[in-house]
This record gives C-alpha cells, structure tokens and sequence, in this order.
C-alpha cells in the first residue's frame, strides 16, 4: 500500500540496508526529541484551503544567486552518501541536475569533488565544515572552483559532534566499531564503493585526494575526530569570505540574532537547520525556528530550510514560514538507497506533483505566492 513516497522510500530503505547504515541516517542526537520535533511540527502546519480560482497555470519555477530552479528544492549535502548506493554522490547529484534543481556534495563525500562535477550538466554546490586543518580547507575551496562550483554551503553548527547513541547501539560509534562497520560496507557485494580516485575501493574522495597518499577508513577516521574546532567565530570565517568569490551560504542557523550576524558578515543565504536533530537535542524545531529568523532577515539574504522536510506539501509549508528555498535530507537519500539515481527522480517527481496539488489547493500559482497567507494561524502551534 502506498502511504506517501517518502514514507515507502524510508521503509524500502530499511529493508535494503545493512542495520547500522540504516540506523546512522535514520537516527539523530540523544533522546531524538528534535529530530522527532523536526517531522511533526512541520506536519502540523496546517495550510488554508481556497477553491474557485482558477489555478489552470502553475509555475514552480524560482531563481537563486542567478541560478534557475526548476522548484525551490536542493539536496542537502549528506557525508558518507556513496555508502548508500554504489557511487552514491554521482548518482543524487546526476538525478538532481535531471530535475533541474542543485545538489550539495558533502566535505566527507565518498566520490571527490572531480568524480561529480566531470558527470554533471550543471555546476553543483560544495559544503565544506569548519576544520582544524585550515590546509585542507583552502584546497578543498580551490579544487571545487576548479570544479566549476560557485556557491559554498558553509556548516556552522558542528564545532563537535552531536552524541548519537542509536550509532553506539548499532556499532558504528568509537573508532575501531565504525571502522569495521564501514568496512562491512565497502566489501559488501551491494555497496561495495567504485569510486574513480584511483580506482582503489577504500579511499574517501576528497580527503584522500587532499592528503596524496593512500589513506585508508582508518586514517580518515582518526583524522575527522581530530578536527573539529569548537574555537571557531565569525572572525575566523572571513578569510573565507573574502577567499570565495561565489554565494556563500551559512548553515546551522537556529537564531535570529546568528541570522542578523550573518547578515553583518555579509552572508549570501542561510540554512535555517538542526542538522536534522543530529547535533544538540532539544533545540527548536525548523519550523519553529524559522518565522522569526525570516522577520529578523527575510529579503537581506536568502533564506533557505531544512530539516523534517519530507514531501512536497512540507516544501510549501518552509516556504509559507519563510524560506526561499529548501534542502532535502533523509528523504533522498531514502530513495537514494532504494532505487539509486533512478529512485531520487521518482521522489523529486513526487515532491514536485505534491508541490502542484498544494499550490492548486492553495490559490498560489507562483513561488511567491507562498506567503503566510496560505497558512491558517493557529495558537500554541508554529
Ligand atoms: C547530514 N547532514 C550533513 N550536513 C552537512 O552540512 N554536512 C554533512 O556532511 C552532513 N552529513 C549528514 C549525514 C546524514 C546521514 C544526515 C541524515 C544528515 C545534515 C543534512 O545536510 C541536513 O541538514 C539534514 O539531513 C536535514 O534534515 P532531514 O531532512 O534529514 O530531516
């Protein structure tokens, strides 16, 4: 029986994958209150009926930093995403350019910043997390211009990691469990990794390309542990400014007043996000979040949204609350991993027919139609 996709993909997803991969995506930080929160306030919105109004025309197409979205969606950057699909990365991010709508290659990607962008029609995004290692940083921002990337997500709110015990349950936390979880991956005949670099199975793209010599899970491990830096200010992100000379978007932004520095820093967009409730339980959920931060700064910078967004009518809903765009998580790599490249096409195809439906029944015939006005207010909920 069909529910929703994304409830299926996640379903079909758990029956495919290896338990502890299944659990490392589907899990978030501590209780999971946020995460769990994430899903039902956004649900919980309700949207405002409207009917008689000719909504024979629809058009969902929208603009960022001069870029043309075939909707207000992109994929999020999601590390480790070629561990759900062999050459996981090449595959979401050749689905997205199909769709006409961006993909975010993660810092931890499995395929390097080369392998994806050689396979792509349109230039697609680059995350990069605040490290340690300011070398590898100012390498990987200049191999991914080289790639032909313009805009930058930058991830702000992992200056350390989130404690996720489902991961201690399933033995993919502490070191040497995770290595020999990931290797159960890499050799496993369905997800065994194909990645171009070399053509040798247990690189990781970008880190390994970095550091030149045959690094393996075990030194990539030991290397990402090490390099969180919870030092990190805003002032230590301006030579990334004035580096990178594309959009430069600040992800993890849950407060209005960071949503204000990030205006002064001279940000080009933001993610309003939680990581998913991956990071610190507790916190508000997106759609919470979000209506206070787009009054603090809506029209300064773009707004963009994540976390909980599971099908096309939640896309309407972050939009009504004050996103411009919005970023899908969990949702494509569900899909990712049920049916690979031609799995992520189906969802963005579901997401965009829900998007109609919603709109139609909405009375918004455009993007910026999406105001508030097609919400209905309620008291005591978002
Ligand atoms: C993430 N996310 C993430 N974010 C980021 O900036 N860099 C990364 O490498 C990752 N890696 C990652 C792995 C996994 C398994 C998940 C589930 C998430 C966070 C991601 O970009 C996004 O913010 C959330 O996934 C949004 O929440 P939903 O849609 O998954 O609920």
């Amino acid at each position: 029986m069909i529910i929703s996709a994304s409830t299926d993909y996640r379903a079909a997803a758990r029956r495919r994958l290896p338990p502890f991969l299944f659990h490392y995506l589907d899990g978030g930080a501590y209780a999971e209150y946020t995460m769990r929160r994430n899903v039902d306030d956004l649900g919980s919105v309700a949207l405002r009926q409207r009917v008689l109004r000719n909504m024979s025309s629809l058009s969902l197409e929208t603009e960022l930093f001069g870029e043309r979205l075939a909707m207000p969606v992109a994929l999020a950057p999601v590390g480790l995403c070629g561990m759900y699909a062999r050459r996981g990365e090449v595959q979401a991010a050749t689905a997205a350019a199909e769709k006409g709508i961006p993909f975010t290659l993660s810092t931890v990607s499995v395929c390097s910043i080369e392998e994806v962008a050689a396979e792509l029609s349109r230039p697609m995004w680059f995350q990069l997390y605040v490290l340690k290692d300011r070398g590898f940083m100012k390498n990987a921002l200049e191999r991914a211009w080289a790639s032909g990337v313009r805009t930058l997500v930058f991830t702000v709110d992992m200056p350390t990691p989130g404690a996720r015990y489902r991961d201690a349950h399933s033995g993919m936390s502490g070191k040497h469990a995770a290595l020999r979880r990931m290797w159960q991956a890499l050799t496993h005949p369905l997800w065994a990794w194909d990645v171009g670099l070399h053509g040798r199975p247990h690189d990781l793209g970008n880190i390994s390309a970095y550091r030149g010599h045959p690094t393996g899970l075990e030194d990539y491990i030991g290397w990402l542990a090490k390099n969180f830096d919870p030092s990190i200010s805003w002032q230590d992100l301006e030579w990334i400014r004035d580096f990178w000379q594309g959009p430069m978007i600040i992800k993890g932004i849950l407060d209005p007043e960071d949503a204000r520095d990030a205006v002064r820093f001279g940000a080009d967009g933001i993610v309003v996000s939680n990581h998913g409730g991956r990071q610190l339980d507790g916190v508000l959920s997106s759609a919470r979040a979000l209506p206070e931060i787009a009054s603090a700064v809506k029209g300064e910078l773009k707004i963009l949204a994540d976390s909980g967004i599971r099908n096309g009518l939640d896309v309407v809903r972050m939009i009504a609350l004050g996103a411009d765009t919005v970023l899908l998580g969990r949702a494509f790599i569900h899909a990712l991993a049920t049916h690979g490249r031609a799995g992520v096409v189906n969802l963005l195809e579901l997401i965009e027919k829900e998007m109609r439906v919603a709109m139609t029944l909405t009375g918004a015939s455009t993007i910026s139609d999406i105001t508030s006005d097609v919400l209905v207010p309620q008291s005591g909920s978002v």
